[in-house]
């Protein structure tokens, strides 16, 4: 007699035969030899989030209020729908974009899950606008940046960015590989504190790339995952806002996941701007379609803590006051590993939580099973991980490599 659980099981196997393995996350497989190495002066420069100076992330204390309140507060879980939390998505577009371009008829946008639900999202609606797109992205970049548009069926094209031996972003080399884009192609760009270079492109640099953007009829897609955490909320959102002014599409994926802390919690947004405003109700709709079909309803909670701070004063100002104190620590440890070495004077000009050491992985490898200094395989550190205790032993042990 034919044993029926074991034909199945058979079936079940043979059914994903044509799967891959795949690679574990590098940075992930870092937490766990971080963990594991038990020597006490180790440094861990490897996640991607923020540190105080005793090592820790904690929650912000505008959050834990928040969250105070909604406990109190709150009298029902019930489903919202798939636009989200809609008082979040329009008090976060007035810190994303500023008042005048938060009310603009022609710019949608919904909640998404974190940073990552927005770039997708984003690249869903794409892919139905624009099936043939291609969406340009900077290298190097965030590593979940091109599997996250492929996945959803656009072709991903690299053009050179920065280089890293000099340390300087390559506009004549972005420019010419941007030369082979074509119109309705896409071009993604980090709003502020670039991931994972800290990179920074300069006023006349952003004017040249909405120049092409407008001259090639390239819509740029802006990723501004770490507002207020480089210059200022205002002063990082400046280019994002620029480029929305300046061209008729374009689309901004957002996280408060850094800047609120909230990374576990996954809250972003999506913001979609159309050449004219008869064209926002088909964008609104088919983003909550698509949004519909993927995730049904963003999850609440750390929307509606965000919500909760931006809607009152006290909430608010002592949320951006924690988010100085932030940005002031991560400016403060720059300018001193700038100081410790010639080879490094050019971290203190760049902005945000990441910078790439002109090492190798070889040197990689050695600074981590010498020194216990851990960071990403192609030498991207955390400078949130440093901190005045662990700074002269980081760069004694790196110092012989530079
Ligand atoms: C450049 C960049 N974009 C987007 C994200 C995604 O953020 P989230 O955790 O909100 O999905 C990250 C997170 O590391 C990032 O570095």
């Amino acid at each position: 007699m034919t044993d029926l659980a074991s034909v199945d099981r058979r079936a079940a196997l043979d059914g994903f035969g044509a799967l891959a393995p795949q690679a574990p996350d590098a940075l992930l497989g870092l937490i766990a030899l971080y963990r594991d190495d038990s020597r006490a002066e180790k440094i861990d420069l490897g996640v991607g989030v923020f540190r105080d100076d005793a090592g820790l992330t904690p929650v912000m204390r505008a959050v834990k209020a928040a969250e105070a309140i909604l406990l109190r507060e709150q009298e029902s879980k019930s489903y919202l729908g798939p636009e989200g939390d809609i008082g979040y998505a329009e008090l976060l577009a007035d810190v994303a974009l500023g008042r005048e371009l938060a009310r603009s008829p022609r710019i949608v946008g919904v909640q998404t899950p974190g940073g990552t639900g927005a770039l997708r999202l984003g690249a869903e609606l794409l892919r139905r606008a624009l099936p043939g797109a291609s969406i340009w992205i900077g290298s190097p970049t965030w590593p979940n940046h091109a599997p996250i548009f492929q996945e959803a069926g656009l072709q991903a094209r690299a053009h050179r960015f920065y280089d890293v031996a000099s340390a300087q972003i390559d506009l004549a080399a972005m420019l010419e590989d941007l030369e082979a884009a074509a119109e309705g192609d896409v071009l993604l760009l980090h709003g502020c504190c670039h991931n994972p270079t800290g990179a920074s492109l300069s006023t006349e640099q952003w004017q040249s790339i909405t120049d092409v953007c407008a001259v090639k009829g390239i819509i740029p897609f802006i990723d501004l995952a770490y507002q207020g955490l480089g210059d200022g909320l205002d002063e990082d959102a400046w280019a994002s806002r620029a480029l929305f002014e300046a061209l008729p599409n374009a689309l901004l994926a957002y996280s408060c996941d850094k800047n609120f802390g909230l990374y576990r919690e996954r809250v972003g947004a999506l913001w979609v701007q159309s050449a004219c405003a008869e064209q926002s109700e088909p964008v609104r709709g088919n983003m909550l379609a698509l949004a519909r079909s993927i995730w049904s309803m963003p999850p609440d909670h750390g929307a509606a803590i965000v919500r909760t701070i931006l809607e009152r004063d006290d909430l608010r100002n002592d949320w951006m006051a924690e988010l100085a104190e932030m940005r002031n620590r991560i400016n403060m440890l720059r300018q001193m590993v700038a100081q410790s070495h010639p080879g490094l004077a050019f971290i203190g000009a760049q902005r945000g939580m990441f910078a790439m050491l002109p090492i190798d992985k070889n040197a990689v490898t050695s600074l981590r099973a010498e020194q216990g200094i851990y960071m990403a395989g192609n030498g991207r550190i955390n400078i949130a991980g440093l901190s005045k205790q662990n700074m002269s032993n980081f760069v004694a042990g790196l110092a012989p490599h530079l």
